[in-house]
């Protein structure tokens, strides 16, 4: 067995050890009967897309409540879209490797857990109340192609992206009293377990970069930043802003042209962004689709 094959097994060993000292069944660990606390909000005040904008001036304290709970199932919608083309890739990448290896292993655990996220997800969607909210018929197509084929820097990229945008989102929502205590214990778990996801999936990109051509490198890069735009663009679905009685087309566009709001985005990407820009992940011919995402 090479070198590298015996780091990336430890790293996979050790979290498979971490996994069994620590996850979560969320059927368990959270009271799904317990009722929404009155007056709490789903994802922070200053993180709703409308934030700053007349339009949020006009809308009454319930009706703000209320377009924070359907932007929490749209994140959450837009999560489970994105574990599903996640477990795919995930259980691809097992099928073609060796299943006695640690790193086959690991992501075979991965794939349970994000299983185990994507129906706690749904559960928290049904208990909010709110549509499943999802990324439209031509993404979800996408989607579907992506998970199919995407290999190498752009796989892990795609996951990543998906993990660390959330991750950074949940990590600020999850000590703050002001946020529906069912939001934050969901985010707690999520938060623990997407901790080890983040690791393996860092440490395979870096890998995958190194055995990656130049010319290959400018493939990834565009539809790393095709995707992303894909994410940003999703996480507010605009029939969120039916809730509180506005048309979607007006509240979409007054909330891509609101600073705040693309400053929330910039804020979710900080992480991710940063990695993927030391990994020569961002750049041609990906920078138009980039600068559209407002992630960078
Ligand atoms: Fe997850
Ligand atoms: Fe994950």
């Amino acid at each position: 067995m090479s070198t590298a094959n015996t780091t990336r097994d430890q790293t996979a060993d050790r979290l498979l050890r971490s996994t069994a000292a620590r996850s979560y069944d969320p059927e368990l660990e959270i009271n799904w009967s317990a009722p929404l606390r009155d007056g709490a909000w789903c994802i922070p005040e200053h993180r709703c897309s409308l934030y700053g904008t007349p339009l949020w001036d006009g809308l009454t304290q319930a009706q703000r409540f209320d377009l924070s709970r359907h932007a929490a199932a749209s994140v959450a919608g837009l999560g489970i879209w994105l574990e599903m083309i996640l477990m795919r890739m995930l259980t691809r990448l097992a099928g073609s490797g060796d299943v006695t290896s640690g790193r086959v292993q690991y992501a075979l655990t991965e794939v349970a857990e994000e299983c185990r996220h994507t129906i706690m997800f749904a559960r928290l969607i049904e208990t909010l109340g709110t549509p499943a909210y999802h990324p439209g018929p031509v993404i979800s197509a996408l989607g579907r192609l992506f998970s199919a084929r995407a290999s190498g820097p752009a796989m892990w990229a795609a996951i990543l992206l998906g993990e660390e945008i959330t991750d950074r989102f949940q990590r600020e929502m999850a000590d703050d009293a002001s946020i529906q205590p069912l939001v934050r214990m969901v985010n707690r778990i999520h938060i623990i377990e997407e901790a080890r996801h983040i690791g393996f999936a860092r440490e395979e990109l870096r890998r995958a970069v190194e055995r990656t051509s130049a010319g290959q490198m400018l493939v990834h890069r565009y539809f790393i930043a095709r995707l992303g735009y894909i994410i940003a663009r999703n996480l507010v679905n605009p029939q969120v802003y039916r809730a509180a009685g506005l048309d979607p087309r007006t509240a979409h566009r007054a909330a891509l042209a609101n600073l705040l709001h693309r400053e929330t985005i910039r804020f979710g990407g900080e992480k991710i962004m940063t990695f993927l820009g030391d990994q020569g992940l961002v750049g041609p011919p990906g920078m138009f689709w980039w600068r559209r995402s407002f992630l960078l």
